[in-house]
This record gives structure tokens, C-alpha cells and sequence, in this order.
């Protein structure tokens, strides 16, 4: 292709799948979200980007072709990690995500979200989605994928919907001699930065200090169901909320899980490291707000793994449309 393929980015978040495309050789140029804190994110890192802050609901693309459309609709409602209510509104916004597809007719698009969409129990909203996509003259490939086999240094299980107007994206392949990345090669160096940006560590309570001196690599605390991570494997997934109290109550604010070598959690930027983000990639807002971005994104290296195998697939078509012409 000619220019760098463009983008129409739905529920952009802290723009984890966007600047994993960007490495890839897309070119974002719209995003959507109704968060303030990540909308303020985006355009601190990319002033060239345009930001619709809204919901989705009211949002009209713009005219103008887009090659892809991407996005991954909120997934409380199907996460294995929260409740899972089945009626949650929010299970239903991929629906906008499909008249924003109808109304553009990207070559080819893009949908992430938890696993467990693809759950005998939400199942039925996947296979919806792919069958409005098929009517359109789009064919899908789906499949789960753990970012860690992509160089991230942490186990997050993603479903990733590829389609394309025409032809059969694939999804990238696992090389079988992949290497694992470990914790400690990603965020060792932090321990030594004092001034580090999103960088602040946590002041827990003495006596949280004490439990947690004492936990041991892979060992989770009972009381606050939170884990301290091995050095030398991928992290456990990080996520946007989930603290737990003492007594099982649920905590609002940002809860990843407990640095391998020091007492206290990890900090937004380990965090953001442990999901792959550059550290130019800055985060705005409370820590709590930095935190949810952080534990909502798509790795960006998943993200451009994905990306370049979607570019691929784009290029081949192209070849061949002119092949027929
Ligand atoms: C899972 S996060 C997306 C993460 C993003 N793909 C990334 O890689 O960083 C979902 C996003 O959808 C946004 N959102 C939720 N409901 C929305 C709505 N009705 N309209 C617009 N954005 C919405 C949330 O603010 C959140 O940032």
C-alpha cells in the first residue's frame, strides 16, 4: 500500500492497540472515548490525532476513508474477573462498534476483548457479530491469544476478531522458539529511579508492609487476594481494579499486583512496562485513573504483532484486486 494505512480507533482507552499498530505501520487518525483522563492521555502523546470524547452512541465517523476500523468495547460484563453479568448494558456496545463498521466499510477491522466473550455463556454476542459481519461481505478469523508469546512480559489472554471486506486476515502465528520475557527483565532497573514519570510508589499501612514482606514469590496474601510476582517468569495479568480489603470488601482504585522484591504493589509505570508501553508514553490523570488505563490496554506489543500480520493480509488483497483488475 502506498500510505500508511488509517485508522478509526472505538473505545481508544490509554491507546495500548493504537500505538501497537502505530509500531506496525498504521496510522491513527480519529479516536473515540467517553473517559476524560484517557482522552487527555491521547492527546498529550498525540497532538495529531483527532479525539471524539463522547460515547460512542452519539459519535458519526467522519467522512473520509478508513482502512481500519478498531476498537475493544468494554468487557466487564463478560470478564472472568468480575461479576459477568450477563445483561450489563456494556456487553451490548459492540453493536455500535458494527453500525460504525456498516456505515464505513473499512477493508478490514479489528475487535479485542477478555476471553471471556468467546464463553459458552457470551458466545451468542460473538456469533451475532460475525454473522452481521459475513451479511456485509467481511470473513472473520477469531481466536484467543496469550500476549506473553508475543514478547510481553505477561500472561493476558485476549480475543482478538479479525475481518477483512473480501478476504481472510489471519492471526499472527506463536513461533514455537519464542522466549518468555521475565518480570524482572522489564522493570529492574525502576527500583533504582527515584524520578521516574507515573512512577510514584504506593504508601501502604505498616502493617500491610509486614504481611507482604513476608510473602514469597508466586505466594498470594488470603486477606487481600493479591499476588507477589515471580522475577524470572511473565506477570500474571494486570488489571484495572479489583483490590480487595482485609475483609473480602471490594476497593475502588488501582491494584496490581506486589513487586517481586520490594513490599508494596506495583506502580503505574511497572505496570506500564509490564504491558509493554514505551515509557515516552505518558499517563494522565489521578493514579487511579493512569491505573485503569494501564490494566484496560491491549499490550502494544500484542497489539503490533497483530498489526503487522493484518498489514500483510491487507497488502496480498490489494496485490491481488489489481491482479483481477
Ligand atoms: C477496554 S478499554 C479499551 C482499551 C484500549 N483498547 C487500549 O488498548 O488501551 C474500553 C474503553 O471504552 C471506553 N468506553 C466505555 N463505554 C464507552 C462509551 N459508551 N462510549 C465511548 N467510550 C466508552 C472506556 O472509557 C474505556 O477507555
Amino acid at each position: 500500500m502506498k500510505h500508511a494505512p488509517k485508522v478509526l480507533s472505538l473505545f481508544t482507552g490509554g491507546g495500548g492497540l493504537d500505538i501497537g499498530l502505530e509500531m506496525a505501520g498504521f496510522d491513527t487518525v480519529a479516536c473515540v472515548d467517553n473517559d476524560n483522563d484517557s482522552c487527555s492521555t491521547l492527546r498529550f502523546n498525540r497532538p495529531q490525532w483527532t479525539v471524539f470524547e463522547g460515547d460512542v452512541r452519539e459519535f458519526q465517523p467522519p467522512s473520509g476513508k478508513f482502512d481500519l476500523v478498531v476498537g475493544g468495547p468494554p468487557c466487564q460484563g463478560f470478564s472472568t474477573a468480575g461479576k459477568g453479568n450477563p445483561n450489563d448494558p456494556r456487553n451490548f456496545l459492540w453493536r455500535e462498534y458494527f453500525r460504525i463498521v456498516e456505515r464505513v466499510r473499512p477493508r478490514a477491522l479489528l475487535l479485542e476483548n477478555v476471553s471471556g466473550m468467546a464463553s459458552k455463556k457470551n458466545a451468542h454476542h460473538l456469533e451475532e457479530f460475525k454473522q452481521k459481519l459475513e451479511s456485509l461481505g467481511y470473513q472473520v478469523t477469531s481466536g484467543i491469544l496469550d500476549a506473553a508469546d508475543f514478547g510481553v512480559p505477561q500472561h493476558r489472554k485476549r480475543l482478538i476478531v479479525l475481518a477483512g471486506l473480501g478476504w481472510k486476515p489471519q492471526l499472527p502465528a506463536v513461533e514455537p522458539s519464542r522466549r518468555l520475557v521475565p518480570a524482572r527483565e522489564a522493570i529492574g532497573d525502576l527500583q533504582r529511579r527515584k524520578v521516574f514519570p507515573n512512577h510514584q510508589p504506593n504508601d501502604h499501612a505498616p502493617h500491610v508492609v509486614a504481611r507482604w514482606e513476608k510473602l514469597a514469590q508466586g505466594e498470594v496474601d488470603p486477606n487481600y487476594r493479591r499476588g507477589r510476582i515471580y522475577s524470572d517468569r511473565p506477570s500474571p495479568t494486570i488489571r484495572a481494579g479489583g483490590g480487595y480489603g482485609p475483609k473480602g470488601d471490594h476497593l475502588a482504585g488501582f491494584h496490581p499486583p506486589i513487586h517481586y522484591s520490594l513490599p508494596r504493589q506495583l506502580t503505574v509505570r511497572e505496570s506500564a512496562r509490564i504491558q509493554s508501553f514505551p515509557d515516552d508514553w505518558i499517563f494522565c490523570g489521578s493514579k487511579t485513573a493512569q491505573g485503569r488505563q494501564v490494566g484496560n490496554a491491549v499490550p502494544p506489543l500484542l497489539a503490533a504483532a497483530v498489526g503487522r500480520s493484518l498489514l500483510d493480509g491487507l497488502a496480498k488483497a490489494a496485490l491481488s484486486e489489481k491482479l483481477v483488475a
